[in-house]
Order: C-alpha cells, then sequence, then structure tokens
C-alpha cells in the first residue's frame, strides 16, 4: 500500500475550521481508493506564536521537511499583525518563509467556473460563454516579494522612503515558463504570458525568455499581454484564457480577480510546486483565499478551496490522479445537488439550500 506523510498546518481565522473538512474528505477518499495518509498536524501563524512564540515554530519546520507534503489552512489576523514587528508576521514569517526555503517556485491556481454557479460569477452570462476555465501559473520566489533591498529608509523631518526591489534572473523566469507550458500542453494548448515590457526591465526581460522557452513547445499558442490589459481582458472576455503565465506580483493580483470570475475567492484551490526530485515533487497546498476573520469560527467559511487543494496534493505529489479527480466530481456533486455556503448563496436560485462549512464537507465526503 502506498504511504504518504502530511504536515497539516491549518493556522488562523478559517483555517482550522476548513481544515477539518479537508482531513475527513481524506479519510474517506483514503479508505475507498486503498492508499496511507500519515497525518500530523502543527501550529503555524498566530497559532504558532501562541503555542511556540513564533510564526513558524521550529518543530512545525522540522514536521515540514520530514513530511512529503503541507497542507497549509491560513495565516495572519489584522487585528494582531501590527503588535509584532513586521518580519516576525505570519505572512513574512511562516508563508513567505515557507515558500522561500522549499524552493516552490511554481503556484498553479485553476479556477473554474461550475455551470450552477453561473450566478455567482459577477459577469454577465454573455460574458460566461461556454464556460470560464483558466489556469493562473504564477511564479513565487521571486520579483518584488524577495528582490533585496526590501527596507524602509528615515530621511529626517518625518520623511520616509519604502523601498522594494523587482527582480528576476533568467533561469528563474526559464523554469516558471516550462512548467507553464507542460501545463498549457495538457489543456487547451494556449498560453498567455503576462508583462509589463513597455515600462519595466523585468518585464522585457520575461517577454525575451518567454519566447525563447516557447521555442520548444510548437504545439502551445504563445501570445503577451500587458498586465493592465490582461486585467481587463479578464472582465471583458476571461474565455479567451487557457493558462495565464504570470511574475509573482502580477500573478498574485490576477489570480484574485480570476478567482471571483470563478465564483468566489473560497473556491480556489492553489498548488506550490518545487523542483522535482526523482519522481517526487513536494508540495505546499492551500487555498488562496485568506483567514477571513470575520466570519472564523461561525461554521460560515467555504471548505471547498482547502478541500479542492488537498485533491491538487494527492494529484501533484502522490500521483493519485484517480482519486483526486473523485474529489473534484464530488465536489460538482455537492455544487449540483444546490448546496451552497454564504459566498456562493443566491436567494433568488431555485433548488439552492443554503448550508454551513461541516454540512459542505459532508455533502461531498458522502459523495466521494
Ligand atoms: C496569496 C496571498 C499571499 C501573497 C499573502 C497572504 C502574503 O495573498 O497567496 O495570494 O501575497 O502571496
Ligand atoms: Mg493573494
Amino acid at each position: 500500500m502506498k504511504h504518504f506523510n502530511i504536515a497539516a498546518l491549518a493556522g488562523d481565522g478559517i483555517g482550522p475550521e476548513v481544515m477539518r473538512e479537508a482531513i475527513k474528505v481524506l479519510r474517506v477518499t483514503e479508505r475507498k481508493f486503498g492508499f496511507a495518509l500519515n497525518i500530523t498536524e502543527a501550529p503555524v501563524g498566530w497559532a504558532g506564536i501562541d503555542a511556540a512564540g513564533k510564526a513558524l515554530p521550529e518543530a512545525t519546520l522540522a514536521l515540514c521537511k520530514s513530511s512529503d507534503s503541507i497542507l497549509f489552512g491560513s495565516v495572519g489576523l489584522p487585528d494582531r499583525d501590527p503588535t509584532i514587528p513586521k518580519e516576525e508576521r505570519p505572512e513574512r514569517a511562516a508563508l513567505l518563509r515557507i515558500r522561500k526555503e522549499f524552493g516552490l517556485f511554481a503556484n498553479l491556481r485553476p479556477v473554474k467556473l461550475p455551470q450552477a454557479l453561473a450566478h455567482a460569477c459577477p459577469l454577465a452570462k454573455e460574458r460566461q460563454g461556454e464556460g470560464i476555465d483558466i489556469l493562473v501559473v504564477r511564479e513565487l520566489t521571486g520579483g518584488m516579494y524577495f528582490g533585496q533591498p526590501k527596507k524602509t529608509d528615515d530621511l529626517g523631518a518625518g520623511v520616509f522612503r519604502a523601498i522594494d526591489t523587482m527582480v528576476y534572473t533568467t533561469p528563474e523566469i526559464e523554469r516558471i515558463a516550462h512548467v507553464a507550458f507542460q501545463a498549457a500542453r495538457l489543456r487547451r494548448k494556449k498560453l498567455t504570458s503576462i508583462d509589463k515590457a513597455n515600462v519595466l526591465e523585468n518585464g522585457i526581460l520575461w517577454r525575451e525568455v518567454v519566447t525563447r522557452v516557447g521555442k520548444n513547445y510548437a504545439d502551445v499558442t504563445l501570445d503577451h499581454m500587458f498586465v493592465d490589459n490582461g486585467a481587463m481582458q479578464l472582465m471583458l472576455r476571461p474565455t479567451q484564457f487557457d493558462v495565464m503565465l504570470c511574475e509573482n506580483m502580477f500573478g498574485d493580483i490576477l489570480s484574485d480577480e480570476a478567482a471571483a470570475l470563478g465564483g468566489s475567492l473560497g473556491m480556489l484551490p492553489s498548488a506550490s510546486l518545487g523542483a522535482t526530485n526523482g519522481g517526487n515533487t513536494f508540495g505546499f497546498y492551500e487555498p488562496a483565499g485568506g483567514t477571513a476573520p470575520d466570519i472564523a469560527g461561525k461554521n460560515l467559511a467555504n471548505p471547498i478551496a482547502q478541500i479542492l487543494s488537498a485533491a491538487l496534493m494527492l494529484r501533484h505529489s502522490f500521483g493519485l490522479n484517480e482519486a483526486a479527480v473523485a474529489i473534484e466530481s464530488a465536489v460538482a456533486k455537492a455544487i449540483n445537488d444546490g448546496n451552497r455556503t454564504g459566498d456562493i448563496f443566491s436567494a433568488t436560485e431555485s433548488g439552492a439550500k443554503r448550508v454551513g462549512t461541516h454540512e459542505m464537507g459532508d455533502a461531498i465526503t458522502a459523495a466521494i
């Protein structure tokens, strides 16, 4: 029997309650498909600070290092974050640190609007065409998030100067471009590369390198789009996109925009992958939405992004594609059966029943 070790880091806000549902779904999938998951939970974010004084406690990091993958919830609490130095806050000290520590340069965010949720998409029906189905491939360990210098200078007389640095090297662009072209090959073979080549040095290099890498993928149609136009095209004609390749910051922004088109940020899973090592890909799987402290602990959060993130883990890190498809189909069934958390509920939709986090998890578990 295949055996996998998972570090489950639920984190803050809605993290623990959506993680609970994802683990429930993994447990039934494990029984049905006959593999064994050793799931160990550990604190991260404010939960880490409260338990061990650090957003990423040593024991949690050690657990991650000895695991085959990380299933992550979300971290950061806007109320508490300003009470500690910015380097110690959960986003930087846990999330960004893990991305860098494990070399997770490739972030995949698949956005798909289910037919049954057409009403939850902010765009008019005619703009939704045959359906919105976009994979955002975001570079995750470079660009402005990590470039040095990154600091705030005190210029005196109450004047401060904040500096972030956008930096990319050729190999960093090449490796993420390969990931995007390979993903496009398995989909509709269309890649749109996003940049700001009309203004940024980074944009010029990005475009040159992606074009060069594209010569190896003659079967994939490549086009380039400036990021401002890309943001607009997502609103006007989202069906033109198959795979969107973005640097770190642009991908952060456009993936939230794309997620809204998919019905709700609460439906967007993500996979963050490093280099493949002897056939195994260590991965970090998390919902793209945040901790949503306003609805935390109230059984209101949509657990689907967390559950779909678990499905991505089975597929990309464990090679269990059939089990991943079973989870994705179960999510589709729960939606088709009318189960709606608050974020995707509309009182005017016939046959819709408003459910909580647990009930959505139960409906998906029952459908496996
Ligand atoms: C995301 C989030 C993070 C990011 C934050 C929480 C640091 O917005 O994963 O998209 O900006 O990458
Ligand atoms: Mg984001």
